[in-house]
């Protein structure tokens, strides 16, 4: 199967700019969020990365001026924003990218399954949850399957194509193969809480949680010495500003309820997020908020 127009539901950290892979790769792409005003973000985001993407080239001496204007302008023209799901009717491929409660996946799953054509593959850019327990909610699990981005996702190739408990062989291999026509490197996993990429990324910062909540000290000092000695290219308080603090809370809570206390949560992540405070998306996270 072929995928000739995709979708994705949720137009927040990760939907718009997802839409934008999709739609560089000359994938025609619904976009469809809650509220006109966070489709509106989505959107925007998607023409930022696209104007970031091609002012390189352009400064590059790839493309002139003239002509990234008119790529652009064709891009854009690939995304459709909507509150609805009136476009929903002959999609071949849809990516969910709303927050990480199963509740609110298995309705989002729930609806999927009723205005989406029979053929069409149901995906979840999950970062940790069950794949199984998402196509619970539909009578097509056959075609539930999880394709996690990895934040920045118009920059990070990775994509982990994660199999449930009766995701086909089929299913599998066109997720796969949409994977590398969106010029993305696919991995194949099993489910398991966090997959591979975020079991991994989760052991090594719940050290760094412990040692700032052990040593108190600030997170600019603790980034900064990360930074400093080159092991990451952005520190890890930083980051998880930009990734939003709600969902890498989630992310952490469900690998310690899964593993136990080998993964950590961090306390000073839960009181912000306590408090509303996300990170970019709100403006306040790690950083600002003794503000
Ligand atoms: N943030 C990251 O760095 C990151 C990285 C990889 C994967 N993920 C995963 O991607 C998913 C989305 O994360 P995010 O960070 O983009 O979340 P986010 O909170 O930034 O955005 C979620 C969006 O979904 C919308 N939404 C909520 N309910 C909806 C519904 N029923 N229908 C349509 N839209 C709805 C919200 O209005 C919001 O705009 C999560 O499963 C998360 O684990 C996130």
């Amino acid at each position: 199967m072929f995928v000739f127009k995709a979708a994705v539901v949720g137009a927040g950290t990760m939907g718009g700019e997802i839409a934008q892979v999709f739609a560089s790769a000359d994938v025609p792409v619904v976009l469809k969020d809650v509220d006109q005003k966070f489709v509106d973000q989505g959107l925007e985001k998607a023409q930022q990365v696209t104007g970031a993407q091609l002012g390189r080239l352009v400064k590059k001496e790839k493309l002139t001026q003239e002509q990234a204007d008119a790529q652009a302008e064709e891009i854009a023209g690939r995304i459709t924003g909507t509150t609805d799901y009136d476009a929903f009717g002959d999609v071949d491929f849809v990516l969910e990218a709303v927050p990480e409660k199963m509740e609110i996946k298995q309705a989002v799953f729930e609806e999927l399954d009723a205005v989406t054509p029979g053929h069409a593959i149901l995906a979840s850019n999950t970062s940790s949850l069950s794949i199984s327990e998402m196509a619970e909610a539909t009578s097509r699990p056959d075609k539930v399957v999880g394709f996690h981005f990895f934040y920045p996702a118009s920059m990070m190739r990775l994509i982990e194509v994660i199999e449930g408990d009766e995701t086909s062989p089929e299913t599998m291999q066109v997720a796969h193969n949409f994977a590398q026509a969106i010029r993305k490197m696919p991995i194949r996993c099993a489910e398991c809480p966090g997959f591979v990429g975020n079991r991994i990324a989760n052991s090594a910062i719940s050290e760094i949680w412990r040692v700032q909540e052990e040593s108190g000290a600030s997170y600019e000092e603790i980034d900064k010495a990360i930074t400093d000695a080159k092991a990451l290219p952005m520190g890890p308080f930083f980051l998880t500003d930009q990734l939003g603090l709600d969902t890498v809370l989630k992310v952490a809570q469900h690998l310690r309820d899964s593993y136990g206390d080998r993964f950590h949560v961090h306390k000073g992540m839960e009181e912000l997020v306590a408090a509303g405070n996300l990170g970019a998306k709100t403006g306040k996270g790690f950083y600002g908020s003794d503000d």
